[in-house]
């Protein structure tokens, strides 16, 4: 419980914060949205999260690039009957289903390399749903668990910190150039840590 809710969590916080570091304009879209939402209150209140649609779709994005759980294991109950893909499958056998991979498949995805949160506006893909080109949550009855709690999570956090605090990349660091290497352990984790500067937002 505690490994599947906190490194899923922290990892996907890092990778979207990476994300829009390196795609300064995708930055200012979403931080204008959370200011305007959240006006002069100085607080970001939970049920301010629902109106702020792009950060939705950021975090969606972020999802699909970088979902921190990459390979999702089941086991075959009954030999399959024909071929699968040419191959035959026995029952027992340990299928990892590459969530990475199918998030990254140009058949469903268009420019699938690119971080494109726009690609979600008016977009039925859902995070547990029958998309099954779409799945950083599992699928089926042994799905995550704790997917609304994450999902939640991540949002307020990240609102808080777009919200509070413009992000700037360390002095000789380019957003074009940034290290963006996978390292794969219980979640998929940044190789380099990522460093950013926090400056406090000045309208305050
Ligand atoms: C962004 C956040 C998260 C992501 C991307 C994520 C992703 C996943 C994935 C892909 C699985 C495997 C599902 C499957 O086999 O079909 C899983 C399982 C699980 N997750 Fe999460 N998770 C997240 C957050 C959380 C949180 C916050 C909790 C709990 C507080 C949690 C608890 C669990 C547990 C207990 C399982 C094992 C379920 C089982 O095997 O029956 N997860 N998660």
């Amino acid at each position: 419980m505690f490994v599947a809710g906190t490194d899923t969590n922290s990892t996907l916080s890092e990778w979207m914060m990476a994300e829009l570091l390196s795609h300064p304009n995708e930055m200012k879209k979403v931080q204008e949205e959370v200011r305007s939402v959240v006006g002069n209150k100085s607080k970001v209140d939970p049920e301010d999260i629902p109106k702020m649609e792009y950060l939705k779709c950021v975090v969606k994005e972020a999802l699909r690039l970088h979902p921190p759980a990459v390979f999702i294991p089941r086991r075959t109950r009954a030999t399959a009957s024909g071929k699968l893909g040419g191959y035959d499958i026995p029952s027992s056998t340990e299928v990892l289903i590459n969530v990475w991979a199918i998030h990254r498949d140009p058949k469903w995805w268009e420019k699938p390399e690119e971080f494109i949160p726009e690609r979600f506006k008016n977009s039925s893909t859902e995070f547990q749903g029958q998309d099954f080109h779409y799945i950083p949550f599992g699928i089926g009855r042994r799905g995550c668990p704790g997917m609304s709690f994450g999902v939640a999570s991540v949002e307020y956090v990240m609102a808080n910190l777009l919200y509070w605090f413009d992000w700037k990349l360390p002095a000789g660091e380019a957003a074009e150039k940034m290290d963006m290497t996978e390292l794969y352990g219980l979640a998929v984790y940044r190789k380099t840590p990522l460093h950013a500067l926090a400056i406090p937002n000045s309208s305050f």
